[in-house]
Protein backbone atom coordinates (compact mmCIF):
# COMPACT_ATOMS: atom_id res chain seq x y z
CA UNK A 1 0.00 0.00 0.00
CA UNK A 2 1.44 3.49 -0.81
CA UNK A 3 1.99 5.91 1.83
CA UNK A 4 0.94 9.48 1.87
CA UNK A 5 5.43 10.17 0.65
CA UNK A 6 4.25 8.02 -2.12
CA UNK A 7 0.83 9.84 -3.23
CA UNK A 8 2.26 13.27 -2.16
CA UNK A 9 5.79 12.31 -4.78
CA UNK A 10 3.29 11.01 -7.84
CA UNK A 11 1.94 14.31 -7.41
CA UNK A 12 4.51 16.12 -7.19
CA UNK A 13 6.17 14.50 -9.73
CA UNK A 14 3.44 15.06 -12.45
CA UNK A 15 3.08 18.88 -11.21
CA UNK A 16 6.73 19.15 -11.59
CA UNK A 17 6.52 17.75 -15.18
CA UNK A 18 3.79 19.99 -16.43
CA UNK A 19 6.48 22.74 -14.87
CA UNK A 20 9.13 21.57 -17.13
CA UNK A 21 6.50 21.61 -20.29
CA UNK A 22 5.47 25.40 -19.81
CA UNK A 23 8.67 26.50 -19.17
CA UNK A 24 9.26 26.46 -22.41
CA UNK A 25 7.95 29.77 -23.70
CA UNK A 26 6.14 29.57 -27.07
CA UNK A 27 7.88 30.84 -30.09
CA UNK A 28 6.43 34.07 -31.32
CA UNK A 29 4.12 33.67 -33.79
CA UNK A 30 2.88 30.02 -32.36
CA UNK A 31 -0.34 28.98 -34.12
CA UNK A 32 -3.79 29.58 -32.44
CA UNK A 33 -3.76 25.62 -32.26
CA UNK A 34 -0.36 25.35 -30.06
CA UNK A 35 -1.75 28.84 -28.04
CA UNK A 36 -4.82 26.51 -27.47
CA UNK A 37 -2.83 23.32 -26.24
CA UNK A 38 -0.92 25.66 -24.07
CA UNK A 39 -4.04 26.95 -22.28
CA UNK A 40 -5.34 23.47 -21.93
CA UNK A 41 -2.13 22.09 -20.23
CA UNK A 42 -2.58 25.25 -17.73
CA UNK A 43 -6.20 24.23 -17.31
CA UNK A 44 -4.39 20.72 -15.68
CA UNK A 45 -1.67 22.17 -13.64
CA UNK A 46 -4.03 24.57 -12.15
CA UNK A 47 -6.90 20.93 -11.82
CA UNK A 48 -4.06 18.99 -10.35
CA UNK A 49 -2.74 22.13 -7.80
CA UNK A 50 -5.86 22.56 -6.50
CA UNK A 51 -6.97 19.54 -5.80
CA UNK A 52 -3.19 18.64 -4.16
CA UNK A 53 -2.54 21.96 -2.05
CA UNK A 54 -6.24 21.59 -0.69
CA UNK A 55 -5.79 17.91 0.36
CA UNK A 56 -2.12 18.71 1.95
CA UNK A 57 -4.77 21.60 4.01
CA UNK A 58 -6.80 19.10 5.04
CA UNK A 59 -4.93 15.84 5.41
CA UNK A 60 -1.35 16.59 5.61
CA UNK A 61 -0.54 19.70 7.44
CA UNK A 62 -2.49 19.16 10.54
CA UNK A 63 -0.49 16.15 10.85
CA UNK A 64 2.65 17.96 10.67
CA UNK A 65 1.39 20.10 12.68
CA UNK A 66 0.98 17.49 15.48
CA UNK A 67 3.75 15.79 15.23
CA UNK A 68 6.95 17.90 15.23
CA UNK A 69 8.14 20.66 16.92
CA UNK A 70 8.46 22.60 14.34
CA UNK A 71 5.16 21.73 12.86
CA UNK A 72 3.63 25.06 13.31
CA UNK A 73 6.26 27.51 11.41
CA UNK A 74 6.77 24.43 8.74
CA UNK A 75 2.61 24.33 8.37
CA UNK A 76 2.63 27.85 8.12
CA UNK A 77 5.24 28.82 5.92
CA UNK A 78 3.94 25.92 3.56
CA UNK A 79 0.21 27.52 3.63
CA UNK A 80 1.16 30.84 3.14
CA UNK A 81 3.27 29.46 0.03
CA UNK A 82 0.15 27.70 -0.97
CA UNK A 83 -2.13 30.73 -0.75
CA UNK A 84 0.11 33.13 -2.68
CA UNK A 85 0.10 30.35 -5.52
CA UNK A 86 -3.85 30.29 -5.44
CA UNK A 87 -3.88 33.66 -6.05
CA UNK A 88 -1.93 33.13 -8.81
CA UNK A 89 -3.41 30.96 -10.28
CA UNK A 90 -7.16 32.32 -10.08
CA UNK A 91 -5.96 35.06 -12.15
CA UNK A 92 -4.36 32.61 -14.62
CA UNK A 93 -7.31 30.55 -14.92
CA UNK A 94 -9.20 33.56 -16.28
CA UNK A 95 -6.57 34.55 -18.81
CA UNK A 96 -6.45 33.21 -22.44
CA UNK A 97 -3.01 32.34 -23.46
CA UNK A 98 -2.52 34.98 -25.28
CA UNK A 99 -3.42 37.35 -22.97
CA UNK A 100 -0.32 40.16 -22.15
CA UNK A 101 0.18 38.98 -17.97
CA UNK A 102 -0.42 35.28 -18.86
CA UNK A 103 3.32 34.58 -19.72
CA UNK A 104 4.28 36.60 -16.63
CA UNK A 105 2.15 35.27 -14.24
CA UNK A 106 3.12 31.84 -15.60
CA UNK A 107 6.42 32.79 -15.11
CA UNK A 108 5.90 33.25 -11.59
CA UNK A 109 3.76 30.17 -10.92
CA UNK A 110 6.34 27.87 -12.38
CA UNK A 111 9.34 29.47 -9.74
CA UNK A 112 7.44 29.66 -6.81
CA UNK A 113 5.42 26.34 -7.31
CA UNK A 114 8.77 24.48 -8.22
CA UNK A 115 10.05 26.82 -4.50
CA UNK A 116 7.29 25.25 -2.68
CA UNK A 117 7.76 21.51 -3.23
CA UNK A 118 11.50 21.97 -2.78
CA UNK A 119 10.66 23.29 0.68
CA UNK A 120 8.02 20.41 1.33
CA UNK A 121 10.60 17.60 0.20
CA UNK A 122 13.70 18.57 2.04
CA UNK A 123 12.44 20.74 5.24
CA UNK A 124 9.14 18.99 5.88
CA UNK A 125 9.22 15.04 4.72
CA UNK A 126 12.29 13.70 5.86
CA UNK A 127 11.51 14.50 9.91
CA UNK A 128 8.29 13.47 9.79
CA UNK A 129 9.24 10.24 8.18
CA UNK A 130 10.72 10.01 10.97
CA UNK A 131 7.69 10.58 13.38
CA UNK A 132 4.94 8.73 11.86
CA UNK A 133 4.82 4.97 11.82
CA UNK A 134 4.31 2.89 8.57
CA UNK A 135 0.86 2.19 9.33
CA UNK A 136 0.26 5.80 10.00
CA UNK A 137 1.82 7.23 6.81
CA UNK A 138 -0.31 4.23 4.96
CA UNK A 139 -3.60 5.76 6.50
CA UNK A 140 -3.11 9.27 5.84
CA UNK A 141 -1.62 8.12 1.96
CA UNK A 142 -5.40 6.11 1.85
CA UNK A 143 -7.30 9.72 3.31
CA UNK A 144 -5.46 11.80 0.48
CA UNK A 145 -5.99 9.43 -1.96
CA UNK A 146 -9.99 8.54 -1.23
CA UNK A 147 -10.32 12.66 -0.96
CA UNK A 148 -9.39 13.41 -4.62
CA UNK A 149 -12.58 12.38 -5.80
CA UNK A 150 -14.47 15.10 -4.08
CA UNK A 151 -11.59 18.10 -4.25
CA UNK A 152 -11.64 21.52 -5.51
CA UNK A 153 -10.50 21.71 -9.38
CA UNK A 154 -10.03 25.54 -8.61
CA UNK A 155 -8.16 27.26 -6.56
CA UNK A 156 -10.91 29.25 -4.01
CA UNK A 157 -7.92 31.88 -2.45
CA UNK A 158 -10.84 33.54 -0.50
CA UNK A 159 -11.34 30.12 1.44
CA UNK A 160 -9.47 30.39 4.33
CA UNK A 161 -6.95 27.66 4.00
CA UNK A 162 -7.91 25.74 7.63
CA UNK A 163 -8.63 22.09 7.52
CA UNK A 164 -12.22 22.54 9.34
CA UNK A 165 -13.35 24.91 6.84
CA UNK A 166 -12.49 23.57 3.69
CA UNK A 167 -13.53 20.00 4.83
CA UNK A 168 -17.06 21.78 5.76
CA UNK A 169 -16.73 23.78 2.51
CA UNK A 170 -14.65 21.83 0.12
CA UNK A 171 -16.89 19.25 -1.26
CA UNK A 172 -19.56 21.56 -2.45
CA UNK A 173 -16.79 23.93 -4.02
CA UNK A 174 -15.98 20.65 -6.01
CA UNK A 175 -19.13 19.63 -6.76
CA UNK A 176 -19.36 23.08 -8.46
CA UNK A 177 -15.98 23.55 -9.88
CA UNK A 178 -17.03 19.85 -11.49
CA UNK A 179 -20.14 20.90 -13.22
CA UNK A 180 -18.73 24.33 -14.30
CA UNK A 181 -15.67 21.75 -15.89
CA UNK A 182 -18.00 19.27 -17.52
CA UNK A 183 -20.17 21.88 -18.86
CA UNK A 184 -16.99 24.01 -20.53
CA UNK A 185 -14.84 21.13 -21.05
CA UNK A 186 -12.06 22.57 -19.09
CA UNK A 187 -9.54 19.87 -17.96
CA UNK A 188 -10.17 17.52 -20.88
CA UNK A 189 -8.14 16.57 -23.90
CA UNK A 190 -5.26 18.94 -22.99
CA UNK A 191 -2.12 17.01 -24.89
CA UNK A 192 -0.18 16.18 -22.02
CA UNK A 193 -0.37 13.08 -19.83
CA UNK A 194 -3.17 10.62 -20.51
CA UNK A 195 -5.74 13.29 -20.27
CA UNK A 196 -8.27 12.51 -23.09
CA UNK A 197 -8.11 8.48 -23.17
CA UNK A 198 -11.29 6.29 -22.44
CA UNK A 199 -11.48 4.11 -19.45
CA UNK A 200 -10.13 1.14 -21.90
CA UNK A 201 -7.35 2.69 -22.72
CA UNK A 202 -6.13 3.32 -19.47
CA UNK A 203 -7.03 0.09 -18.22
CA UNK A 204 -4.66 -1.14 -20.47
CA UNK A 205 -2.00 0.65 -20.35
CA UNK A 206 -1.87 -0.10 -16.62
CA UNK A 207 -2.08 -4.07 -17.32
CA UNK A 208 0.97 -3.55 -19.79
CA UNK A 209 2.41 -1.29 -17.27
CA UNK A 210 1.98 -4.08 -13.94
CA UNK A 211 0.18 -1.42 -12.24
CA UNK A 212 -1.23 -3.48 -9.28
CA UNK A 213 -4.76 -2.73 -8.13
CA UNK A 214 -5.90 -1.05 -11.42
CA UNK A 215 -8.94 -3.36 -11.33
CA UNK A 216 -10.38 -1.27 -8.89
CA UNK A 217 -9.24 2.11 -9.99
CA UNK A 218 -11.42 4.61 -11.53
CA UNK A 219 -10.55 6.56 -14.77
CA UNK A 220 -8.97 9.26 -12.94
CA UNK A 221 -6.69 7.38 -10.84
CA UNK A 222 -5.73 4.57 -13.79
CA UNK A 223 -4.64 7.97 -15.78
CA UNK A 224 -2.52 9.19 -12.89
CA UNK A 225 -0.67 5.81 -11.82
CA UNK A 226 -0.15 4.99 -15.70
CA UNK A 227 1.24 9.20 -16.51
CA UNK A 228 3.01 7.95 -13.03
CA UNK A 229 4.42 4.58 -14.68
CA UNK A 230 5.25 6.03 -17.90
CA UNK A 231 7.38 9.15 -16.26
CA UNK A 232 9.44 6.49 -14.70
CA UNK A 233 10.30 4.90 -17.75
CA UNK A 234 11.44 8.09 -19.31
FE1 LIG B 1 1.78 22.10 -0.86
FE1 LIG C 1 2.80 19.24 -2.04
Amino acid sequence: MPDIFDVLTEDHEEVKDLLAKLEKRPRRGASGDQMAKRKKMVEQLIIEESKHEALEEMHFWPVVRDKLTDGDKLADKATEQEQEAKEVLAKLDKLDSGASQFEKLLAEFVESGREHIQFEETQVWPNLRKALTKKEATEIGKRFRDGKKKAPTRPHPSTPPRPEMLKATGPAAAAVDKARDAATGRGSGNGAGTTGQTKAELYKQARELGIEGRSSMNKEELGRRVAAAQRKRK
